[in-house]
């Protein structure tokens, strides 16, 4: 008799369900229809997708599995990436990749390697000659803005808040130094600089010094010019940006020596571990690592630093990423 009540009660309420549903009523009602609301309770990963597929009515019986593995924002999206000419196993190996760019669908279907490495050298535009596009920095105030071979700072750029550095080197005392003008460096950036020099010269008992910071766009195009009869176009582009495309003229780069010797022998000298071992506390990092030249398109500058914040310059220190690399996963 108590059974009869509690089936009843049940009944009225229709309730007591061993477990609540993951599904609303009208989803289940696609599923049960379909003969697969079990599977969807019991087997399904990707809840949300299948959810998803279920409100925007796009739901497809034989694609319940695939549904299940997909991280996806929604079904448009699918379409969109099917319309592109993905098929299905692409669809579902691309959407576990979180910085796949749709911009980019064509070249990443182009390129070769597991799903993950199309969409980074992608991103890196490692499937381009150089200056093959060219896209303009448009966030100013984003320090980890990408200059290089592929990214420009529109002509007339020049930064609104740079200030002097105070750690400049000196004509005829530092072996480098041929610097004529006054050394400026973007506010943050210098007051990082400052941090970091003093914290070298407390740690490691070294004197840094900036040979070369901001230069404007017309500066680097003479210098450019200058190289280019001298040492060809090959080797003037593996050393020396072309204007609108040098860091420097972004006012967040600064070339470095320390101690008076000459810029390009730092790297021999014993504190130089200590400089790559710490800069990143301070927000710096070595702009073009030698065994990163595939990569930034440029040849090893062991004097060149760029500011990009504490941050990301923690993280591509533990990484060991260069910026691409960084910007590639974002
Ligand atoms: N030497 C670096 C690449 C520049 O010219 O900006
Ligand atoms: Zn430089």
């Amino acid at each position: 008799m108590k059974k009869l009540f509690f089936l009843i009660f049940c009944l009225i309420i229709s309730g007591c369900q061993s477990r609540q549903s993951l599904y609303t009523e009208k989803q289940q009602e696609i599923l049960r229809d379909a003969d697969v609301l079990d599977y969807a309770e019991n087997s399904c990963e990707q809840v949300t997708t299948l959810q998803m597929m279920l409100d925007e009515g796009a739901f497809e019986k034989e694609y319940i599995e695939d549904y299940c593995r997909m991280e996806l924002t929604s079904s448009k999206h699918v379409n969109f990436l099917l319309d592109q000419g993905l098929n299905d196993e692409d669809v579902i190996g691309f959407s576990t990749i979180p910085y796949f760019r749709d911009e980019n669908i064509t070249r990443y279907l182009e390129a070769d390697g597991s799903y993950e490495e199309r969409v980074l050298k992608v991103n890196m535009n490692m499937d381009l000659e150089p200056f093959e596009t060219t896209s303009y920095v448009s966030d100013f105030s984003d320090m980890t803005l990408l200059v290089n071979k592929f990214n420009a700072l529109p002509e007339g750029y020049v930064p609104d808040d740079m200030v002097d550095v105070k750690y400049v080197c000196v004509q005829g005392v530092d072996y480098s130094c041929t610097t004529m003008d006054q050394v400026v460096l973007r506010q943050e950036a210098e007051e990082a600089f400052e941090r970091f020099v003093e914290s070298a010269l407390e740690e490691k008992g070294i004197s840094i010094v900036a040979i070369a910071a901001y230069r404007s766009y017309q500066y680097q195009k003479d210098l450019y010019n200058y190289y280019l009869p001298i040492y060809g176009q090959e080797r003037t582009d593996q050393y020396y940006a072309r204007p609108g495309q040098s860091e420097h003229n972004s006012g967040l780069a600064v070339d470095i020596t320390f101690d008076h010797i000459r810029y390009t022998d730092i790297e021999s000298h014993e504190a130089y571990p200590w400089i790559l071992e710490n800069m990143h506390r301070f927000g710096f990092i070595l702009r073009y690592p030698e065994d990163k030249q595939k990569i930034t398109r440029y040849g090893y500058e062991s004097w060149h630093l760029r500011y990009v914040g504490v941050e990301a310059a923690t993280t591509m220190y533990e990484n060991n990423w260069c910026l691409e690399e960084y910007l590639a996963r974002k």
